[in-house]
């Protein structure tokens, strides 16, 4: 690690670099506010230098080519354990230089990304049931009711936040449906997940540690009182899988909290972009959306360029496990890797047309939800709440247009979404 720590929580800045010198200062590029407004087209300069990357500053290695990428997610040289980077967030290293961020990702570490090898799969195994396709479809009727219940409070004609009204409250209400946990508690929830899931974005100020350390702690306390009081209730949803876990000894305490934490942010904001991110593609390539319309069959081929087009979540990490070679370049041992998915969802190298938007493309190998074993093992689950979402609101509404310009969040690098969609709808045509 060079003098640059990427942890410090400040980007580093080097002056004079630039992306077309030989010095490339990869992290004011990744978050400059043009960059996040539109990074595709410097994704696109970017991955023209070569599908990897080393950045000498942070030490990180950066992943732009579909090719390469698709290697190393699914090697067993490479892993996504932490602990296995050297100099990284467990090192004493990073403990002396930020002892805050050190409690925060210590804190945060025992849960299956976090794992690699057999302890990975001990994790996942609890979970997996849950995510099988006979238990997705039992969950058809929740999520189109949900879906009902907000498209009913919105206007037959008028303009509405789709945002606020629907993508967002959506999939946290689902989410929690899945944990039994009450709706008077969303609020308090999706305010935990806000502050956590900038623990992903691996850059946050000190403040933002702070925050997501005080977050982490009142939902490990208020997960730890959820099982205190259901662990002798027959209950048959996702926290009984985690109480049975803990019960049965295949999780200690603190793997079933921090699993479930990551569990309900994990599953949050992602399909809030999903669901935000596609809708703005459709209104942007009316084409499409009326093609959609004329073939509902179709949704599933559009979610997955939707994902593939926006993937939301832009940046993938691994951690070298052994020395690996990948398209010319050695990435060492104990090295972090960074795979940059809006550049390797539009390689030219692998799909036809890569910037185009497309809703009936086929074989579309988009990495949005990663690859290998750590592959989102929430993918079902949010496919299929996108197919309910598009069908109940384009059932619902006959005409969608933007009513005021989309505003992109700006404060994140890794969760490319739509702080606010205005809608014009109408239920007529
Ligand atoms: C559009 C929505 C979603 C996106 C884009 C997304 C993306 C991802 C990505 C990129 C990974 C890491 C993959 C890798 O390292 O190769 C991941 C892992 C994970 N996701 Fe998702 N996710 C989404 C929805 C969900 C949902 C709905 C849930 C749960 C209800 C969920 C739970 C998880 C969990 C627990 C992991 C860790 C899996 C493991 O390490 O084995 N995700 N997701």
């Amino acid at each position: 690690m060079t003098e640059h720590h990427p942890v410090e929580g400040n980007l580093p800045k080097t002056a004079g670099a630039s992306e077309d010198g030989h010095d490339i200062d990869w992290w004011s590029i990744l978050s400059d506010r043009d960059f996040l407004e539109n990074p595709y087209p410097t994704l696109h300069r970017l991955q023209a230098r070569g599908p990897v990357q080393f950045d000498e500053r942070s030490g990180i290695y950066f992943v732009l080519g579909h090719k390469a990428f698709g290697r190393l997610s699914k090697s067993t040289a490479m892993g996504r354990d932490t602990r296995n980077w050297l100099g990284g967030w467990t090192s004493d290293d990073y403990r002396q230089h930020d002892p805050v961020g050190f409690r925060l990702f210590s804190e945060f570490q025992p849960q299956m990304i976090n794992c690699d090898g057999d302890e990975h799969r001990r994790m996942r195994k609890v979970y997996e049931p849950a995510f099988r396709a006979q238990a997705m479809s039992r969950l058809v009727p929740m999520i189109e009711q949900q879906a009902s219940r907000l498209l009913a409070a919105m206007p037959d004609d008028g303009q509405v936040d789709f945002i606020e009204a629907f993508a967002a409250p959506l999939p946290l209400r689902v989410l929690c449906e899945l944990f039994d946990i009450p709706d008077s508690l969303d609020v308090t929830i999706s305010q935990w997940s806000a502050s956590l899931i900038r623990i992903g974005d691996i850059l946050m100020t000190p403040e933002q540690k702070r925050e997501a350390m005080d977050a982490l702690r009142d939902f490990k306390d208020f997960l730890r009182e959820q099982i205190r009081q259901r662990q002798d209730k027959q209950e048959n949803n996702l926290m009984r899988l985690a109480i049975q876990a803990r019960l049965d000894g295949t999780l200690d305490e603190d793997e079933t909290l921090t699993n479930l934490v990551s569990m309900l942010v994990a599953g949050h904001e992602t399909t809030v972009t999903l669901i935000g991110n596609g809708m703005l593609l459709l209104l942007r390539h009316p084409g499409e959306l009326e093609r959609l319309r004329q073939d509902p069959g179709l949704t599933r081929t559009a979610i997955e360029e939707f994902l593939r087009m926006e993937p939301g979540g832009n940046m993938i990490l691994r951690v070298a496990l052994e020395d690996f070679d990948v398209e010319g370049t050695r990435i060492p041992k104990g090295a972090p890797v960074i795979g940059l998915i809006g550049a390797i969802n539009r390689d030219h190298a692998r799909f036809e047309r890569a910037d185009e938007f497309d809703i009936a493309r086929q074989a579309n190998a988009q990495f949005t939800f990663g690859g290998g074993a750590h592959f989102c093992i929430g993918a079902p689950l949010a496919r299929l709440e996108a197919q309910i979402a598009f069908s109940s609101v384009l059932g619902k509404y006959r005409h969608i247009e933007l009513a005021g310009p989309p505003e992109w969040r700006l404060d994140r690098m890794n969760a490319r979404g739509l702080g606010a969609l205005p809608l014009h709808v109408r239920t007529a045509a």
